[in-house]
C-alpha cells in the first residue's frame, strides 16, 4: 500500500506548522541568541527594541511565570540565559511583534553585554577538567585483562566521528493559540508532544491539562525534534500566556542551524585483541561524547553507544567506558541511531586497523565474528541473530568475490582512479533503552456509518507510521483503507506519550491500535452472533462482510456497526500496550533491554578521483532483515533514505565550530548534504523476509534507524580506495571522509613536506 500522505504531499496540500492558517491578532516571535559561547551576562538592554515599530513585548528570563528550566533528563538547561551563557545560540530574549519582519528588526536593537569566559569545544579537554554531565558508565563482559594477555594479536587506535546537522526540511517552530479559561493550544513541530507539554507546563506554571499539544505531521525530525522542539513551544506559550495573544515562531534555516544541537561528535580509543584464527577475543573502548552545554538526551544517547559498541559481532571479553562531556556547544541531541552509529564506527575502525596490520581483508575478520543465535552481548541480552543469514545472502546474491575481482581489475588498469569496496554488517536493538518509555495508547472510534478514526502517539514525519497504523486498523476490521482516518497527534486524545523515536513508533502504537481494534471487533462479533444465532467464535469479519461458520451473510460492515450502536454497545476503545519481557538493571548494566534486534549487510563500492580527492559511490547492495515487512514500499524508502543520510554523515557533512564555539558551517552554502548527484549510482535492497516470531507489529521489524548505519561502510570503502592508490597511506579513522581529507590521505608524503615548510596548516 502506498503512503497515505502521497496524494496531499505531491499536490502541496499537506499541512505543516507554517501552513496552519493564522488567527487574527497573532504575534510573531524572534530570538536574540548569545553571540558568545561562554560568558557572564553583565546587562541586557531591550529599551530600543521595546520602542521598535510593531513590538508588543520583549521577554527575558525575568518574565518567566513558572520555572526557567527545560532540561528533560536532568534539569540543567535554562530556557533563557540569566546570568550566564553556555553556548552560542542560547536564547537571551524574545521579541513579540505584529509582524515577522518587525520582530526580526527589533532583535537587532537589543544590546547585551557579555564578559567572555574560557570556551571548551573538545570532549577530551572537558573530561580532563572534570566537566562530566553524569558519572561515567561501563559495560563489561568477561575479563579483558586476562584475555588480552592470551591474544595472538593486539592493536590499539583512535577513532573519531563528527556531528551531523539534522536538516529536516521543515525547520523548528511552534504556534500557540489562547483558548477559553486560560487553556493554550500548542501547535508544535515535535516528535514528543508530551515532552512539549511538560516543558511548557514548567515554564508557564500552567498544569498539563491546560495545555493541548497538537501535531499534524513534521517535515522530518530525525531525532532533532525529540527534545529540542520544546524550546520554541515554551517560548511561544510563554508569550501567549503573558500577552493573551497567539504567538508564532517558525525558525529561519540559519537560526535553526545555529541554535539547535546536532548528532554528538565522539572521540574514542580502542584496543582489540584476536587469536590466530582471527576471532576477536577482547575489546576495550573508551568513548568521549561531546554532549554540548546541557544534558538534553546525551546520557541516553551515550547509553546506546555502549549498547552498540560491538555492532554485529560476538566478543566474549569487553570493557566499554563512556564519558558524557560538557562543552560549550549547543546541547547535542538525538539523531537517527541515537549514539549507536558512533559506537559501531569504532569497532569497524578497530577491525580495519587489524586488517591493515595483518594484511588480511577486513571482511574475513568481520565474517568470522558475526553474532550467532544464543550469543550474549556485553549487556547480558542473548540474541536471536540474523547476522549470518544477511551476510551469506549478501555474498551470494551480489557475488561478492566477483565484485572484489572487478575492483581489483579496475585498479590494475587505472592509475588516477581507484576503487574501494567495503562490507558493513549492522545489528541494532529495538526498544527505548529506558524500559518505562516502551508503552503506548491508541484511541479508536467506529462511527455509525462504518468509518473509523484512530489516534495514537505516533508522529508522522515522513517515515510512514500513519500508513502502518492505518494498515493495522484495515487488517483487524477487514475494511477498505478509505474508511479509515488517522487523526493528528493530540495530547487531549492520547496522554503521556513517549516520543516517536527509537524506531519503535509503529511497533508500540501499532500494537496499541491492534489491541483497541480487537476489543471493538470482539464486541461487534458478539452482537452479530446473537443476530445470527451462532457462537461468537463462529463469526468472522472479512472484506466488509460478516461471515458465520465461514459463510457470507447479508450483514455488511456498515449494517453490523450501526446495529452494534443500536444495541448500546461501545464502538470506541482506548488500547494500551507495553512491551513485554524487557528490563535493564543500570546498577549491574545487565538485562534484556531490547524487544529484538534488526540485522543487515551492505556492500559499498566507491571510486576515488586520485587527482582531485573527489569520489562517487558506484553501488550499495544490501540484504536487510525486515522480519515480515508489512509495507515494502515504505520500508524500502526508509532503507534508501537512511543509507544516504548515513553516507552523508560519514563522507561529506562537516559540522565546523571554531575554537570560540561559533558554528562556521552555519548555512547550506557551507554545510554540504547529499544531493541527488551524490546518491550511489545503484542501490539494491534485498529483503530477508523471516517467519520467526518477534515482538514487532505483524512481525514487521522496525526500520527507521538501522539503515543509516550502512553508511559507515562508505567511509571504509573510500579508505580502501585510498590504500589501493597508495599502499603506504594510512588515513586516520576520522569521519567524515571529505574530499579534502581524501586528497590529503592520498599523498601523505607530499602533505608532510608542505606541512614542514608551513605551506599547509
Ligand atoms: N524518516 C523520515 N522520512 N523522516 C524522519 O524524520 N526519522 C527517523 C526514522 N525515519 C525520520 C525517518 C528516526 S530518527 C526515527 S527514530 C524513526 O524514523 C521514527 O519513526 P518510527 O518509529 O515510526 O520508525
Ligand atoms: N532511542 C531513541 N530515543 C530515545 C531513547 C532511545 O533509546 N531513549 C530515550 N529517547
Ligand atoms: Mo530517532 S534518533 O530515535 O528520533
Amino acid at each position: 500500500m502506498r503512503n497515505i500522505d502521497s496524494y496531499t504531499h505531491t499536490r502541496g496540500e499537506s499541512i505543516y506548522l507554517d501552513d496552519i492558517p493564522v488567527v487574527a491578532g497573532t504575534l510573531y516571535a524572534a530570538c536574540f541568541d548569545s553571540p558568545v559561547a561562554h560568558g557572564k551576562v553583565l546587562s541586557i538592554d531591550t529599551s530600543e527594541a521595546d520602542k521598535s515599530a510593531g513590538v508588543v513585548k520583549v521577554l527575558t528570563h525575568k518574565d518567566i511565570t513558572g520555572e526557567n528550566q527545560i532540561g528533560g533528563i536532568i534539569p540543567d538547561e535554562p530556557l533563557f540565559a540569566d546570568h550566564h551563557v553556555h553556548f552560542c545560540g542560547m536564547p537571551i530574549a524574545l521579541v513579540l511583534a505584529e509582524t515577522d519582519e518587525q520582530a526580526r528588526a527589533a532583535v537587532h536593537k537589543i544590546k547585551v553585554e557579555i564578559e567572555p569566559l574560557p570556551v571548551i569545544t573538545d570532549p577530551r579537554e572537558a573530561m580532563q577538567k572534570g566537566e562530566l554531565i553524569i558519572p561515567p558508565r561501563i559495560f563489561k563482559i568477561g575479563d579483558i585483562d586476562t584475555a588480552f594477555k592470551n591474544c595472538d594479536y593486539v592493536f590499539e587506535g583512535k577513532a573519531d566521528t563528527n556531528g551531523q546537522e539534522h536538516l529536516y526540511i521543515e525547520t523548528q517552530g511552534a504556534y500557540t493559540v489562547p483558548q477559553e479559561n486560560g487553556v493554550i493550544k500548542v501547535y508544535s513541530s515535535t516528535q514528543g508532544p508530551t515532552a512539549v507539554q511538560r516543558a511548557v507546563s514548567k515554564v508557564t506554571g500552567l498544569p498539563m491539562h491546560q495545555l493541548e499539544i497538537d501535531v499534524t505531521r513534521l517535515g522530518g525530525g530525525f531525532g532533532g525534534k525529540e527534545d529540542q522542539a520544546n524550546t520554541w513551544a515554551a517560548l511561544c506559550a510563554l508569550g501567549t500566556h503573558i500577552t493573551k495573544r497567539p504567538v508564532k515562531y517558525s525558525l529561519h534555516r540559519m537560526e535553526d542551524m545555529r541554535m539547535t544541537g546536532k548528532r554528538h561528535p565522539y572521540s574514542s580509543d580502542f584496543k582489540i585483541g584476536l587469536n590466530k584464527d582471527l576471532k576477536i577475543v577482547a575489546y576495550e573502548a573508551t568513548f568521549y561524547q561531546n554532549a554540548g552545554a546541557a544534558a538534553d538526551l546525551s546520557p541516553a544517547v551515550m547509553e546506546r553507544t555502549l549498547f552498540h559498541c560491538t555492532n554485529s559481532y560476538f566478543i566474549p571479553n569487553v570493557t566499554a567506558t563512556a564519558y558524557c562531556c560538557r562543552t560549550h556547544l549547543p546541547p547535542n541531541t538525538a539523531f537517527r541511531g541515537f549514539g549507536g552509529p558512533q559506537g559501531m564506527f569504532v569497532i569497524e575502525a578497530a577491525i580495519a586497523k587489524v586488517a591493515d596490520e595483518l594484511g588480511v581483508d577486513a571482511t574475513v575478520i568481520q565474517q568470522k565474528n558475526l553474532l550467532q543465535t544464543g550469543d550474549e552481548l556485553p549487556y547480558g541480552q542473548k540474541v536471536v541473530s540474523e547476522a549470518n543469514e544477511c551476510w551469506d545472502k549478501t555474498m551470494a546474491q551480489f557475488d561478492f568475490e566477483a565484485a572484489k575481482k572487478a575492483v581489483a581489475d579496475f585498479n590494475a588498469k587505472n592509475k588516477l582512479q581507484k576503487k574501494g569496496i567495503a562490507v558493513m554488517p549492522i545489528c541494532f536493538g529495538i526498544s527505548f533503552t529506558n524500559t518505562l518509555m516502551n508503552q503506548a495508547r491508541s484511541l479508536v472510534h467506529v462511527y455509525t456509518d462504518g468509518s473509523v478514526v484512530v489516534s495514537t502517539a505516533a508522529i508522522e514525519m515522513g517515515q510512514g507510521v500513519n500508513t502502518k497504523i492505518l494498515q493495522v486498523v484495515a487488517q483487524v476490521f477487514s475494511i477498505a483503507p478509505e474508511k479509515i482516518r488517522v487523526n493528528s497527534t493530540n495530547t487531549y486524545r492520547i496522554a503521556n506519550t513517549s516520543p516517536t523515536a527509537a524506531s519503535a513508533a509503529a511497533d508500540l502504537n501499532g500494537k496499541a491500535t491492534l489491541i483497541a481494534c480487537t476489543a471493538i471487533l470482539e464486541r461487534i462479533k458478539a452482537v452479530a452472533a446473537v443476530e445470527l444465532n451462532v457462537d461468537a467464535s463462529a463469526i468472522e469479519l472479512k472484506d466488509e462482510f460478516v461471515f458465520a461458520n465461514g459463510k457470507k451473510t447479508d450483514w455488511d460492515w456498515k449494517k453490523i456497526v450501526l446495529h452494534t450502536y443500536n444495541k448500546r454497545v461501545s464502538l470506541s476503545e482506548h488500547g494500551h500496550y507495553s512491551t513485554p519481557d524487557i528490563h535493564f538493571d543500570k546498577s549491574k548494566e545487565k538485562g534484556h533491554p531490547f524487544a529484538y534486534h534488526v540485522y543487515g549487510t551492505a556492500v559499498i563500492t566507491a571510486t576515488v578521483d586520485c587527482l582531485r580527492g573527489t569520489y562517487e559511490f558506484d553501488s550499495v547492495k544490501l540484504v536487510h532483515d525486515f522480519g515480515t515487512s508489512m509495507n515494502q514500499i515504505i520500508d524500502r524508502g526508509q532503507i534508501e533514505g537512511g543509507l544516504v543520510q548515513g553516507i552523508g554523515w560519514m563522507t561529506m557533512e562537516e559540522v565546523v565550530y571554531d575554537k570560540n564555539g561559533k558554528l562556521r558551517s552555519n548555512a547550506l552554502s557551507t554545510y554540504k548534504v547529499p544531493d541527488i548527484y551524490s546518491v550511489p549510482k545503484e542501490i539494491d535492497v534485498q529483503f530477508l523476509q523471516t517467519q520467526k516470531d518477534n515482538l514487532a507489529i505483524f512481525r514487521s521489524k522496525a526500520v527507521g534507524e538501522p539503515p543509516l548505519m550502512y553508511g559507515i561502510g562508505a567511509f571504509f570503502a573510500l579508505r580502501n580506495a585510498i590504500k589501493n592508490f597508495n599502499a603506504s597511506a594510512n588515513p586516520a579513522f576520522d569521519a567524515p571522509m571529505t574530499p579534502e581529507k581524501v586528497l590529503m590521505s592520498l599523498y601523505p608524503q607530499k602533505v608532510k613536506i608542505l606541512m614542514d615548510k608551513k605551506q599547509l596548516v
